[in-house]
């Protein structure tokens, strides 16, 4: 099985490379990167335009099962990966029951390999039960096969649950991903506090709510010299205080989302419950620094929060809708067509925010194209044009508030493990043995 990936240009930001070759895939690894490759008997994948990178990784997603399949399964959020050009995610522990033990961990390891598209990597529960109250089995969790710690969809209220958390991931190397929020400011909240929260009339959720839960966890990773990652950044406040904290050598961490990254509050004023997220859209000043903040080096990562729900949970009044966006089949197009087309990101950084990023964090294998490794590639047609259609996605979740808009730069091929599973928006049927 040889895959020879013609005339492309090849990104590679772990190994500092960009540049246009040819790329050999043999036996599921990557075997040869060069100029004019030219081998008989391979099946040869035409690449001049195209962008051919690393498999993209998303640290941050929610697949629902077990418990929530309604909502999503392994089988439809892998689909929904692989043709968002994603060959690695990762899914948080909000199921039913919580990842919070091996077994469960184990169940979604098998009933991916089973799937047979991408690679997951489960993330269990800091505290027993999401419960924020006693540590999970962390040593069990980690031997079943989970890559990190969180609580996420909920934060950790008691700050010696979150102490205790990052002084024992020390020893084990991993970091310990927080969603950051003071439940008491954010209670009851609908979207973000600022002028378009009033004018709109809907309780807001403040700036500050992320930001003093992000300068707890700053000031408990400095305390004990654990790994803190902050999930879903989404101030210009919160990126401060990353910054300032690394510079005196703290632990940290953080990804963006594509939908903090470009979509603001202002839009909520068709009150359309497919933009309602935790946290919320944020004003444009934010979006301003989140920009600065990707282009500065602050932001490690973009990781969608992919969060699928099921129609009824968004087709009702807004203040009871719930609350997330199904990201894995628009972030590649939406970061192409309003960074990189805009010239506010560069495609290199984009690469490297999408591939070495997210795996240095957890310390996941892939994420480069170095001569031995794994064949997992994601091949990106910048030019391509293509309209946001949900009906259409492979996620049972719907929920995206980028429907409808027409984008530019859209996964052409992902390839795991040396294998194509999907081309253009569509799964390869029996792409895995
Ligand atoms: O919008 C969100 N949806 N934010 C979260 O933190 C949780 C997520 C979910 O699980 O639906
Ligand atoms: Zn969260
Ligand atoms: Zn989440």
């Amino acid at each position: 099985m040889r895959l020879l990936i013609k005339g492309g240009q090849v990104i590679d930001p772990a190994n500092d490379l960009d540049q246009i070759m040819d790329l050999l895939i043999e036996d599921g690894l990557i075997s040869r990167i060069g100029i004019n490759i030219d081998e008989n008997e391979v099946e040869v994948i035409e690449a001049r335009d195209m962008l051919v990178c690393p498999g993209f990784i998303d640290m941050h997603v929610h697949l629902r099962e077990p418990g929530f399949e309604y909502k999503e399964d392994i089988v439809t959020g892998t689909r929904a990966a692989a043709v968002g050009g994603f060959t690695t995610v990762c899914c948080m522990p909000n199921t039913q029951p919580v990842i919070d033990s091996a077994p469960v961990a184990r169940f979604i390891r098998e009933k991916a390999e089973k799937a047979g598209l991408v690679k997951v990597y489960p993330i269990g529960a800091i505290s027993k039960g999401q419960a924020g109250q006693e540590l999970s089995e962390v040593a069990d969790l980690l031997a079943a096969g989970c890559v990190a710690i969180s609580d996420d969809g909920k934060p950790v209220l008691k700050s010696n649950v979150m102490r205790n958390a990052l002084e024992y991931t020390k020893m084990f190397g991993i970091p310990v991903l927080s969603h950051c929020e003071d439940m008491e400011l954010s209670s009851e909240g609908q979207m973000h506090e600022g002028y378009y929260s009033t004018i709109y009339g809907l309780k807001g959720i403040p700036a500050a709510a992320e930001e003093l839960m992000v300068a707890r966890d700053l000031a408990l990773a400095e305390l004990t010299g654990g790994h803190i990652h902050i999930c879903h950044l989404s101030t210009a406040g919160s990126l401060e205080l990353v910054r300032q904290a690394r510079k005196r050598g703290v632990s940290v961490s953080c990804e963006v989302t594509p939908h903090h990254l470009t979509l603001s509050d202002e839009i909520l004023g068709d009150y359309d419950s497919d933009a309602k997220v935790n946290p919320p859209l944020r004003s444009v000043d934010h979006i301003q620094a989140l920009i600065e903040g990707l282009q500065d080096g602050t932001i490690d990562c973009i990781a969608t929060d992919h969060a699928p729900h099921h129609r009824e949970a968004k087709d009702c009044e807004f203040q009871l809708a719930a609350m997330g966006i199904s990201g894995l089949e628009t972030a590649v197009a939406v970061i192409m067509d309003r960074l990189v087309h805009q010239g506010k990101l560069d495609v290199f950084d984009m690469v490297r925010l999408f591939t070495c990023g997210p795996a240095d964090i957890l310390g996941l294998e892939g994420g480069t194209l170095s001569i031995g490794a794994r064949a997992d590639l994601t091949i990106i047609d910048p030019q391509a044009l293509r309209k946001v259609e949900p009906e259409k996605f492979q996620s049972k979740g719907k929920n995206t508030p980028f429907k409808g808009q027409v984008l530019k730069g859209w996964p052409f091929i992902t390839i795991v493990n040396g294998k194509i599973v999907a081309r253009e928006g569509s799964i390869v049927q029996g792409g895995q043995d």
